[in-house]
């Protein structure tokens, strides 16, 4: 689909924007993550704990997931990962899986515009072969519509594990017939290519696993884990977790 309507290049003026937002949330806007990650977690525990099916709490996932976008926008972030879906989640009941599946095709529908007004861009993380084609045409029909964009990148983790992504990674360097690997010629073949690494990783739920995410890309990243489901994981407290992630003091190794 061809892009909607050229837009500005980016003046100074959102970038002044941003700051003011950041700062009037008590944020220092010289200091903020480039790339957030966040594994969405407790989607079915906020949904049981009312008395509710799981799809539910995936349905309200949904508008997490646009006030996360939203809130990234509006402090100037460069990348928004989200863990919308893993390898292993195949192995859910097969009712949830499609539910899921189609629950994402909606929202993709209906968020594209939004995302587009926004100036976002949209980009996905995973083994995207292994989605069903709905879920894949419609991915790459929002792609191409944002394509020009320049703004923030969301990049989806679809059908997304680490360990497969290495594996690929390290399959595509054979293919290409290369002898000598050095963490730059891997770090290219990632899906995640081309972004920065992830700053800050957020977990809602309470639960301290990484759950096959990132695995390469989160070397040097700070970690947030809230007791807070997903579904209730809103802009405040988006803005609490970078305000945690502004008290860190990130050494990389060094002292
Ligand atoms: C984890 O909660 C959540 C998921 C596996 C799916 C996340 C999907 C969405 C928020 C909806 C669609 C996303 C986009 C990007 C439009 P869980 O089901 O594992 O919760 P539990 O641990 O409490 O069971």
């Amino acid at each position: 689909m061809a892009h909607s309507a050229a837009k500005p290049t980016p003046s100074v003026e959102p970038r002044v924007a941003a700051a003011a937002y950041a700062a009037s949330n008590g944020l220092d806007p010289a200091n903020l993550p480039r790339h957030i990650a966040v594994i969405m977690d407790g989607n079915g525990r906020w949904a049981k704990s009312r008395g509710l099916p799981r799809v539910a709490g995936h349905k309200l996932g949904v508008d997490s997931v646009r006030a996360a976008i939203r809130t990234c926008g509006k402090l100037g972030i460069e990348v928004l990962t989200l863990y919308a879906f893993s390898t292993e989640n195949w192995l859910r009941p097969k009712d949830e899986v499609t539910e899921l599946m189609s629950l994402l095709s909606w929202a993709l529908k209906r968020e594209v515009s939004e995302l587009d007004k926004n100036n976002a861009r949209l980009r996905a993380s995973g083994r995207l072969s292994g989605l069903p084609k709905t879920v894949q045409m419609e991915l790459a029909r929002s792609i191409e519509r944002l394509r020009e964009n320049t703004g923030l990148v969301v990049n989806l983790a679809l059908n997304y594990g680490a360990r497969q992504e290495i594996v690929d990674a390290v399959n595509a360097l054979i293919k290409d017939g290369v002898k000598d690997v050095d963490e730059a010629a891997l770090a290219a073949k990632l899906y995640t290519a081309g972004l920065p690494e992830p700053d800050f990783v957020i977990r809602t739920s309470g639960e301290m696993r990484l759950s096959n995410f990132l695995l390469w890309q989160c070397a040097y990243s700070e970690f947030y884990v809230t007791p807070v489901f997903w579904p209730d994981f809103r802009e405040a407290q988006l803005l609490e977790a970078i305000a945690e992630y502004q008290k860190r003091h990130r050494r990389f190794g060094g002292i």
